[in-house]
């Protein structure tokens, strides 16, 4: 049998790092896990290259592995330290990324982003953002930062990109580098190496989330991300109508692929009806009623918003202010709603990690 990265992870969190007082995942000393059947593989890193403690740690993996896993799988442990490797991991201060897909294109998924990653801000998260559409980058202008160009910084010889921040989250697009009409032609390697500049040769710092923009469908772009980053889950947004519906499963359908696995952390109906300004309590159901509340029932996923459709959502977003930023509007609470629920599913994921109940959940 294999086991996912997060079930190996979970069993070494009993793992502890003694000059530090914590275990080695949370240290983040833990990488580069492969696991295929039977058989269990990952890097230690430790602080300092010949680190004494590792006689201890190497033999306390092996016992948490076969006690929480499985005594019969095979282990293999690398060994390098901080100093070998070059410094931390590029991606060790964040500690959720969340993709937002769909499968059809342009049901919203940029503006639901947008307006996500400003409401996950407010509850006082640290945020940031990736425009991962490489062919049709839509951040910068929904932020007003068409012109926008990140600052480089060397470190350790190497260019780090600094996010440009604004409205208290950091964002970066690849329309920030590139003219959008070059990067319609680019072909797939270059545009999945551009993908993996934009987290690994980046400085996110700190961050309790980093929203993942997602370009429609499910392409080299899709698998790129799941391949290269710890993604914690992804959101499908769809419209009401059934061909939207029928795409979204498609793009839930590769994320649960064997090998991939990515959770999906639930659906967004957007343009879910239409509330005239004059008509404040109708709700016109304009393109079907409720089609994703009923997909995720039939799914067994989570509903986790309904977007209506308003007018000022679009206005504000082609003017770079995201209507969120808008504490007056109605619909602000709906994003609002929607961002409390992502956050709720993404602590059940993360507490979720335990392979078996065999295997105790930190107080
Ligand atoms: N709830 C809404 N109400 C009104 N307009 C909306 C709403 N959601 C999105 N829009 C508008 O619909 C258009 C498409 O939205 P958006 O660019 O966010 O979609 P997308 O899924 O990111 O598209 P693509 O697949 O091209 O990346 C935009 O003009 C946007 O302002
Ligand atoms: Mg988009």
């Amino acid at each position: 049998m294999s086991y996912s990265k997060s079930e190996v992870l979970f069993a070494l969190k009993e793992v502890i790092y003694f000059p530090k007082n914590d275990n080695i995942v949370n240290l983040n000393m833990v990488r580069d896990i492969k696991t295929e059947d039977n058989k269990v593989s990952f890097t230690l890193v430790f602080p300092t290259a010949k680190d004494k403690n590792s006689a201890i740690v190497i033999p306390a993996c092996r016992k948490a592995i076969a006690k929480n896993l499985d005594d019969k799988l095979e282990v293999e442990i690398k060994e390098t330290s901080e100093d070998l490797i070059g410094g931390k991991e590029p991606l060790s201060g964040v500690k959720n990324i969340i993709g937002v897909a769909s499968g059809k294109g342009g049901v919203g998924k940029s503006t639901v982003s947008a307006n996500l990653a400003l409401s996950l801000a407010k509850t006082g998260a640290k945020v940031g953002i990736i425009d991962a559409d490489i062919y049709g980058p839509s951040v910068p202008l929904m932020f007003g930062l068409v012109d926008g160009r990140p600052e480089i910084k060397k470190e350790n010889g190497k260019d780090v990109i600094i996010p440009i921040k604004k409205h208290g989250i950091k964002i970066l697009s690849i329309g920030f580098f590139v003219d959008p009409e070059q990067a319609l032609i680019w072909r797939g390697p270059m545009a999945t190496s551009a993908l993996k500049q934009l987290f690994n040769d980046t400085d996110w710092g700190e961050l309790d989330y980093l929203v993942v923009d997602l370009p429609p469908g499910t392409g080299d772009i899709h698998l790129t991300l799941v391949q290269e980053v710890p993604v914690t889950g992804v959101a499908i947004i769809s419209t009401p109508q059934e061909m939207a519906l029928a795409d979204a499963r498609k793009a839930m359908a590769m994320f649960q692929q064997n090998k991939i696995e990515v959770p999906i952390l639930g659906l967004i109906e957007n343009m879910s009806y239409f509330t005239p300004p004059e008509l404040p309590d109708k709700k016109y159901y304009l393109f079907g009623k409720e089609g994703c509340r009923k997909l995720a029932e039939k799914t067994n996923t989570t509903l986790l918003g309904e977007i209506p459709i308003v007018e000022k959502i679009r206005e504000a977003g082609d003017e770079g202010t995201p209507v969120t930023l808008d504490k007056e509007n109605a619909v602000t609470k709906a994003f609002d709603e929607l961002a409390a629920n992502v956050i709720k599913q993404v602590n059940i994921r993360n507490v979720e990690k335990a392979p078996t109940q065999k295997v105790k959940i930190e107080k």
